[in-house]
């Protein structure tokens, strides 16, 4: 797909339209992009290279984009094999290359490459520091943990760019996902692959706040060029782990449908108050990844969950788990639990929950006796009226 920036900055990165898991975890119905640049002028760089899984289509690009030229720098924004997976071949084909990134990356190298960079020459930069191709003059700003500890981004001065790494990116291959809203899937991504890393975020969006910027050049994903301040705006909302709409989600573990029943009723009763969006989800057949953007997108949660083995049934711990490696914190939340002799579902999602930050559980909880009954209303509609 022709990605257009301008005359001296080209994209040349690659569609991956049959990858199964991203990261061997992430379904990506639609692929992922693995985006490299290249910026012509007196000196050449080209920034970052892509996954292995990608590599011949992305060579093809250089090698056209080049046109017999050899490139003077590669400039590398994170050591992760979706981006640095082609840095072998970058340099059996230009064995001159310079090797440009964070002293950690630097120290990083051989973990992934053994001996096989060390005759290669390397600039390690440090934060601010500027490197001029000629017209161009690249500025680098180290942004530790977004997402690896690694990572830096660079700012181009002269065309207002910012090559932003894993920040700002998005699932989809480009070529698929052309007229597809941006925030759907960039906020799938963002919550399960950077959200841990909030404050880090917080502190590059400080940085980005400094610059002039007209064009932002991720890693995956389009590249932005218009209203920046929208997309600038939902990275500082999420980073906060504030809420981006008022809502509650229901997400539900269910063993034979009896929980699912209970809280498609609370769904239903929550509607009925008038609650603002409510989003219901079977966490045992589910996009986990779906259900975590969207518990932290909305400002509260119900967790409906069969009791299981002593504990809670296995696909709510796992969602559970997920919300507190990921950071979840400052939300509102209720539970609803079924049992059948000794209920102590609730038990283990409330120990979960309290090692999580600023979150609120709203009293009653409820239990339900293996099947919900007429009998369970008022204690359900008592937990509505506290969350609603
Ligand atoms: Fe797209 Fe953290 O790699």
């Amino acid at each position: 797909m022709q990605v257009t920036i301008s005359d001296a900055i080209r994209y040349i990165g690659v569609d991956d339209k049959d990858i199964d898991l991203f990261e061997s975890q992430y379904v990506v119905p639609e692929g992922v992009s693995y985006n490299s640049y290249v910026i012509l002028d007196e000196k050449i760089a080209v920034m970052d290279t892509v996954d292995a899984r990608g590599m011949e289509g992305w060579e093809d690009k250089l090698l056209q984009t080049l046109n017999g030229a050899k490139p003077d720098y590669l400039i590398i924004s994170h050591l992760e094999p979706d981006h640095a997976g082609s840095i072998g071949r970058m340099v059996e084909l230009f064995p001159e290359v310079k090797l440009v990134a964070s002293a950690k990356a630097i120290a990083m190298l051989p973990q992934f490459f053994e001996d096989r960079l060390d005759a290669q020459e390397k600039i390690a930069v440090k934060e601010g520091e500027e490197l001029s191709l000629g017209t161009h003059t690249l500025v680098f700003y180290m942004a530790p943990m977004v997402h690896w500890p690694e990572v830096m981004v660079t700012y181009e001065k002269s065309e207002k760019v910012l090559f932003s790494a894993d920040g700002f990116g998005k699932f989809g291959a480009l070529s698929l996902t052309e007229n597809e809203d941006w925030a759907c899937e960039a906020r799938r991504y963002y919550f399960n692959i950077v959200g841990k890393y909030g404050m880090p975020v917080q502190t590059l969006l400080k940085k980005a706040a400094g610059l002039d910027i007209e064009t932002i050049c991720p890693l995956h994903g389009p590249v932005l060029k218009e209203n920046l301040g929208y997309y600038i705006g939902l990275y500082d909302t999420w980073s906060k782990y504030e809420p981006e709409n008022k809502g509650v989600l229901v997400a539900y573990a269910s063993i034979h449908g009896n929980t699912a029943k209970a809280a498609k009723k609370l769904a239903d009763m929550l509607r009925a108050e008038g609650v603002e969006k409510v989003v219901v989800s079977d966490l045992a057949r589910e996009d986990m990844a779906e259900v975590i953007e969207d518990a932290f997108r909305y400002d509260r949660m119900v967790l409906c969950a069969a009791s299981y083995d002593g504990g809670v049934f296995p696909c709510m711990q796992d969602f559970l788990n997920h919300l507190q490696s990921k950071a979840y914190q400052k939300r509102t939340v209720g539970i609803l639990e079924n049992g059948s002799w000794a209920p102590c579902a609730a038990r283990t999602m409330k120990t979960i929950l309290s090692t999580m930050k600023d979150v609120t559980i709203v009293e009653p909880t409820v239990t339900i006796m293996s099947t919900m009954k007429e009998s369970d209303y008022p204690a359900m509609e008592a937990l509505v009226n506290a969350i609603k």
